[in-house]
């Protein structure tokens, strides 16, 4: 009888236990402005870090010294594409409408992109300047070839 009692007593515990370790709502996935803001920083970011690295290059600095920032750049350009997510195409922005409708060749473009930064990187950590010279031109060209389709001009500066 005490024993039914103390199981009955440990199942309400556990009941209990159960109810509060239920885990609460999934966190909310970002919308699709947030993520229109974060592609704008991240490639806003990637200006700052390709112009540092080319700075710094050409003042002397050893191209090892330049690994953090190159590494940082190979990794957003790995990341760079899912912030061109299909839920963000009717957010106010300045991609293109194109970077959906020829999404194989936005893909290649991304691509060419990843594959330079990977190869800046590379160079950077092997401490060669000459390889990070190469990468650092086509790493530019990649940025260059993509914006020449997919990025609209800013908007024109507004009057008064
Ligand atoms: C595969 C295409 C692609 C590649 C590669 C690419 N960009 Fe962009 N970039 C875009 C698009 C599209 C936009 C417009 C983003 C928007 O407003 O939604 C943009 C926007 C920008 C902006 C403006 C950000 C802001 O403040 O709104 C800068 C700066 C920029 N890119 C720099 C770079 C640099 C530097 C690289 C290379 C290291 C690069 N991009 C590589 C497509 C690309």
């Amino acid at each position: 009888m005490k024993a039914a009692r103390l199981i009955i007593v440990a199942g309400l515990a556990l009941t209990g236990w159960a109810v509060a370790a239920k885990p609460g709502p999934a966190p909310a996935a970002p919308k699709p402005q947030e993520i229109v803001a974060a592609r704008q920083a991240g490639m806003a970011l990637s200006a700052t870090s390709l112009n540092f690295i080319k700075g710094a290059s050409a003042n002397g600095m050893p191209a090892k010294n330049l690994a953090f920032a190159a590494g940082g750049l190979a990794k957003w350009a790995a990341a760079m594409p899912t912030l061109f997510a299909e839920s963000t195409r009717a957010v106010p922005s300045r991609t293109r409408a194109e970077a959906w409708t020829n999404k194989a060749d936005f893909t290649a473009k991304s691509t060419a992109f990843a594959e330079a930064a990977k190869a800046l990187s590379a160079a950077a950590q092997a401490d060669d300047k000459e390889a990070l010279a190469a990468a650092l031109a086509s790493t530019g060209a990649a940025c260059k070839g993509c914006h020449d389709s997919y990025q609209a001009p800013p908007p024109p500066p507004r009057a008064g």
